[in-house]
């Protein structure tokens, strides 16, 4: 792609804010604690794995206040967990597997624009397959979400379920589930933020063993 000079000196002049304010933070985080780089250098030990949307509105650390090293994160269009997605699946397994997270956050957020797309009749290119899984949620509930009074409504009513259904697909991975055959405490909970007023809701749908997930994806690694 061609570029012109003023384009080349306005790119340069974003990218140079960038790495200033790079600057500022890494200065402001060590005043604040002279060792903490020092300390994440050698480990990190995050309690918590984020699956979020990557939704620029929506950045983890920043809404549960927490710093690099506490929340392992996984980010992608609308927040889907779906087992035949390898970058997905890897984050869940080392997550689990190596840093041993004792929770599972699947948060999405109101209004979310992958969710809109997918309730949209409309083709929306090479994404269209990724609103397919979406598209599978909305037309599982589609009875309680035809009811809903608005369009507004019926959206935000679709990115819960949708946050619903993610979370039951993180229980059924067999990564999760070997994780609770061995005894592992494990608990994998589905939350929604409001970009209105910024707070994070919990949809109280928490999974914390097999018991809580169909038989069919049970996994018993003596047979
Ligand atoms: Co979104």
């Amino acid at each position: 792609m061609q570029m012109d000079i003023n384009d080349l000196n306005q790119d340069d002049e974003e990218m140079a804010k960038l790495f200033e304010n790079n600057k500022l933070w890494a200065e402001k985080v060590r005043r604040e604690q002279p060792d903490f780089f020092e300390k994440l250098t050698h480990q990190q030990h995050p309690e918590f794995l984020w699956i979020g949307c990557s939704d620029s509105r929506v950045p983890a650390n920043e809404i549960v206040n927490m710093l690099p090293g506490e929340l392992f994160v996984h980010r992608n269009v609308a927040n889907l967990v779906l087992p035949g997605d390898l970058n997905c699946m890897s984050v869940l397994y080392y997550a689990v597997e190596v840093l041993q997270v004792k929770h599972i956050l699947v948060c999405g957020h109101y209004g979310c624009g992958g969710v809109s797309a997918a309730m949209s009749n409309r083709s929306h290119g090479m994404i269209d397959g990724w609103l397919h899984n979406i598209k599978n949620v909305y037309h599982k509930h589609h009875q309680q979400l035809d009811l809903a009074a608005t369009e507004e409504q019926r959206l935000d009513r679709l990115c819960e379920l949708n946050v619903i259904e993610q979370v039951a697909n993180v229980s059924q991975t067999p990564v999760v589930q070997k994780a609770w055959g061995r005894g592992n405490p494990l608990t994998v909970h589905g939350v929604i933020y409001s970009i209105r007023d910024g707070i994070l809701k919990d949809l109280d749908v928490r999974v914390t063993g097999v018991q809580q997930t169909p038989r069919s994806f049970h996994i018993h690694d003596d047979e």
